[in-house]
């Protein structure tokens, strides 16, 4: 079973996240933040496409050459991992083996390193939206309430359940909707593979706070079974 002790740096790229999110082009017209984004090249990609995205992660309080370090060491662990347990990930079109998994992580997390290098001498914008890379971590944003139309969440809640645990999730989650209309959590899954046992929990914890909750399918597998996202909304 796919196993890591903790929260590694691990990047994707911008048509992953379009696919992971199902985002539509009115969603990517939208103010979006990502959480937890780490070094994926989402927002790199997307502000060059002329999208409004802010990243927020505690990765960012650290320089380019720190992070790149950290993605160095976590490359063996998680090619070794994927290695080992191949058969939990559909192999296919994108990605057709492990050595190909390791090329397109890295030249996303390339894309992202170069981005975030250059975003810190950024102007453009600054005034008017903050930084596009905020070192912020969850459950508590420093965001205003509604600052942003769409919260996106990939590959760190329910992926990590047991390093977060329950009380994390749900305020995450409360926070993610706090400063969003809408937030977006994919997968659904754990690191082994299974669903979340926080799903169920924080998808009535949501409800019951008046949100409008759903889970839906999403154009995107790469670990078997992971192919839905949570989706919570204002009413
Ligand atoms: C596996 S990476 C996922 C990166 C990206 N979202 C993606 O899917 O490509 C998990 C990220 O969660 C970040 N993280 C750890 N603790 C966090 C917290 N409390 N709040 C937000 N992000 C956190 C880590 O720094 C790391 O970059």
């Amino acid at each position: 079973m796919f196993t890591l002790d903790s929260i590694v740096p691990w990047g994707r790229s911008f048509d992953e996240y379009r696919r992971m999110f199902a985002l539509t082009e009115d969603d990517l017209g939208r103010r979006m933040l990502g959480c937890g984004d780490g070094p994926a090249s989402f927002n790199a990609e997307a502000t060059r496409q002329g999208c409004r995205v802010t990243s927020c992660d505690p990765l960012y309080g650290f320089d380019r050459s720190h992070i790149e370090a950290r993605i160095r060491a976590t490359y063996d662990q998680v090619l070794a991992q994927a290695r080992l347990n191949a058969h939990e990930f559909v192999w296919g079109a994108g990605i057709r083996d492990v050595e190909e998994l390791g090329r397109v992580r890295m030249a996303a997390m390339q894309t992202f390193l170069d981005d975030y290098e250059a975003s810190q001498r950024e102007t453009r914008g600054v005034d008017l939206y903050g930084p596009r890379y905020v070192d912020a971590s969850l459950p508590t944003l420093p965001f205003d309430h509604g600052a942003f139309d769409l919260a996106l969440c990939s590959h760190f809640l329910f992926l990590y359940s047991t390093q977060l645990g329950e009380e994390f999730h749900l305020a995450a989650l409360r926070e993610m909707c706090r400063v969003a209309a809408e937030a977006r959590v994919f997968p659904l899954l754990e690191l082994g593979g299974t669903r979340s046992p926080f799903v169920d929990m924080c998808l009535n914890d949501l409800r019951s706070a008046g949100f409008d909750v759903a889970i839906e399918r999403v154009p995107y597998e790469f670990r078997r079974g992971g192919n839905e996202m949570l989706r919570v909304r204002l009413p």
